[in-house]
């Protein structure tokens, strides 16, 4: 791999990064070839037929497609959207009480393989709903709030919207990140301290911008319909106490399979910055992210590792004894926190506290037209990934902090 080469300069050129985008899809393709037609009929009317609880009769009938007059990689990516919110629709379709043990053959064999083509887990990851699911209404247009729109949405209307597009805020914020990567760890191998002081400086602002990116979400997203609504769309079919079993793909594996939920933890941007900054999780933290990076693009994951090859930045900070150097490696981790931080805010926000009332309207045992009161118990103390939430998320917090240089922390 040129890239993973000591001798030829880092670069991104062969991990699926855009030098605008990051790991976004650039331009994601928004129709299938004519003869998956029945396939983006059911996905664009998803929210309607799980309201109308006729998503699974749909499914049901669908014929059984081969994968095999999909080429391209942007129609790969496109089928795994579709298919995949097709799947978690027909599964959660009525809530935690009335799951399937089996996903039917017409969905369970086209997902399946369009998913060993693209190195993807048959399940609905970030990928899909954040990094291709996106167009804009004015092609010209910029890339913000106004001029987005999903391409496949599942039930939760404006939130879901909110939610999905806001994440690719975030990511669209980290693209100046990225491009410095190669700069730093370029500048590291030849000992240039000036240019890994001034990329980490960049690294850091972009980090700035993710955290305010973030922010949006309180504007755009209801946590009541996130958290009773949407939520359970997103959830896995492993350490799910209402799926114990897993999922059984019809036609594929006569054995069920466990899966986890979509969740941002596998965007491959901050498994990036704490290679880079040296940032070492451990015990089951270290665990549930490592196995994270199982449910993202194989390039990004490539990525991933091959930053955690490199010549160590942070001992290289420590040799140079450069203030410059010092402040920008302190700014990077020191945002970083931040932004961790600000996370589990947004956590607490959209699910800690929503979750309290849920339970608070259960002991009072009186029916509530509340839509906190629909939420799956099953998911109250947990993520969509399927952690228990707050202690890993401080943990993953108090982690980054110690990747401060002794003298500066
Ligand atoms: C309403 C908004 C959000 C909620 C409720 C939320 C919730 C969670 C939860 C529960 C986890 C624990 C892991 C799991 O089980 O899935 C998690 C992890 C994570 N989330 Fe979010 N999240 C939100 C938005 C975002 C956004 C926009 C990003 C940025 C791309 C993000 C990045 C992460 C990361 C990187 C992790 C892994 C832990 C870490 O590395 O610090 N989240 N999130």
């Amino acid at each position: 791999m040129a890239s993973a080469d000591s001798k030829a300069p880092f670069s991104l050129d062969s991990y699926y990064v855009s030098e605008e985008l990051g790991f976004i899809l650039p331009e994601p393709l928004e129709e299938l070839p004519p003869y998956y037609q029945e396939w983006m009929d059911i996905a664009l009317r998803i929210p309607e037929l799980v309201q109308s609880h006729e998503l699974r009769s749909h499914v049901n009938k669908m014929p059984l497609l081969s994968s095999e007059f999909l080429q391209k990689h942007r129609e790969l990516r496109l089928a795994h959207v579709a298919l995949s919110m097709m799947a978690m629709a027909y599964v959660w379709q009525e809530g935690e009480k009335d799951t399937v043990e089996m996903l039917p053959r017409s969905l369970a064999v086209p997902f399946w393989e369009v998913s060993q083509r693209l190195g993807f887990p048959p399940i609905f990851t970030h990928a899909d709903g954040v990094l291709a699911n996106w167009k804009k209404k004015d092609p010209k247009g910029p890339f913000d709030m106004d001029n987005l729109e999903l391409l496949v949405s599942i039930p939760g209307g404006e939130s879901v919207r909110g939610f999905f597009l806001v994440t690719l805020l975030v990511e669209l914020a980290a693209a100046p990140a990225l491009r410095n990567i190669p700069t730093v760890i370029n500048g590291v191998r030849s000992g240039d301290t000036e240019a890994v002081a001034r990329a980490l400086e960049g690294i850091s602002q972009s980090m700035q911008d993710m955290t305010d990116a973030l922010k949006l979400m309180q504007v755009y997203v209801e946590p009541a319909v996130f958290y009773g609504k949407m939520r359970i769309y997103l959830s896995g079919w492993r350490d799910n106490p209402c799926m114990p079993n897993g999922l059984i793909y019809e036609g594929v594996q006569t054995e069920p399979m466990e899966y986890s939920g979509g969740s941002a933890a596998q965007s491959s941007l901050l498994h990036c910055f704490d290679e880079l900054l040296g940032v070492k999780h451990e015990g089951n933290s270290a665990s549930f992210l490592i196995r994270m990076r199982n449910y993202m693009v194989p390039a990004h994951k490539r990525l991933i590792q091959d930053i955690s090859l490199q010549p160590s930045l942070r001992s290289f900070v420590e040799q140079q004894a450069c203030e410059r150097l010092n402040q920008a490696f302190h700014q990077c981790v020191t945002k970083l926190t931040a932004l961790r931080s600000y996370h589990i805010n947004v956590v607490s926000r959209f699910i800690t506290v929503p979750a309290a009332r849920a339970r608070q309207l259960r002991n009072q045992s009186q029916s509530s037209s509340e839509m906190v009161s629909e939420a799956p118990t099953a998911l109250e103390e947990r993520g969509t990934g399927g952690s228990s939430i707050i202690t890993f998320l401080k943990t993953v917090r108090d982690e980054t902090k110690d990747a401060l240089l002794p003298e500066t922390s």
